[in-house]
């Protein structure tokens, strides 16, 4: 794929009109922050056919093989924003998907998308904030497009592709300029005082179920009863106690 086929004639002002591909990369989370720390403009996207240590939240490793989508956008948002981000992303995924494919998704909190309740796409958020003011902020999205799950015995239970739940192949340079138009969308709609957090919050399969939550070294076990406008997840213990936790990994129990 080549940055002029996603950026030529795309319905963005900023988002992806900067693109830079990679057949191979470690991560493009690490290309987009030297890129970022270099003053790279804003909406620059890093996109690698495949990926030899991609980076997932929590310290875990990102599966990224050729086929699938590996890209990173880089923002300078308000420091007012950063929380948004997160939802920002997950909405975009999820608006893409039904766009490209008719396939309608979930988002697990905070930010994992699913499709029939496996993991079709990770969303990752790093930044730098120094004295209040965001140097950069990257969105790193994952998305399993052309992805044979039964090629990956150790996600197979977990994990979905596109191609997997539409029984064909996906047009992966589809996929990317959606996703792309789809972000930049919400992040101007962000700033002129629109919400992201409704939406999010409604598109939660989380809500309401009895959930563990691992966060940090810690593991809760409760009802997922809502989220808080900063993204945090409120989970009710058995003690009848509300426990705000503002990141972690969440496994569904029923
Ligand atoms: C997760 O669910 O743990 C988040 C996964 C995020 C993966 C994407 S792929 C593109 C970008 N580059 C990376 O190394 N990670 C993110």
């Amino acid at each position: 794929m080549s940055a002029a086929s996603i950026s030529d004639n795309l319905e963005t002002h900023f988002i992806g009109q900067r693109v830079i591909c990679y057949p191979r990369l470690t991560s493009t989370m690490e290309v987009a922050k030297k890129e970022a720390r270099q003053g790279a403009a804003e909406g620059t996207v890093i996109v690698a056919d495949e990926q030899t240590a991609g980076k997932g939240r929590l310290k875990r490793i990102w599966l990224s093989p050729k086929g699938n989508i590996a890209l990173s956008v880089i923002l300078y948002p308000d420091v007012f924003y950063l929380p948004f981000l997160i939802m920002l992303a997950s909405l975009a995924v999820v608006h893409c998907i039904e766009a490209v494919t008719g396939l309608k998704s979930q988002v697990k909190w905070p930010n994992d998308v699913l499709i029939n309740n496996k993991k079709v796409c990770g969303i990752i958020i790093e930044g730098n904030v120094r004295g209040g003011i965001v140097d950069y902020a990257i969105i790193g999205i994952g998305v399993n497009v052309n992805l044979r799950l039964s090629d990956f015995p150790e996600i197979l239970s977990t994990a979905t592709s596109l191609s997997d739940e539409l029984r064909k192949e996906v047009s992966r340079l589809d996929v990317i300029r959606q996703l792309l138009v789809e972000i930049e969308r919400l992040y101007l709609a962000l700033q002129t005082g629109g919400s992201v957090f409704e939406e999010w919050r409604d598109r939660l399969v989380t809500l309401g179920r009895s959930v563990r939550v691992k966060s940090g070294k810690t593991t809760y076990e409760g009802i997922a009863e809502s989220v808080a406008t900063d993204g945090s997840l409120l989970l009710r213990l058995p003690d009848g106690s509300l426990n705000r936790i503002a990141s972690g990994d969440v496994t569904l129990r029923d």
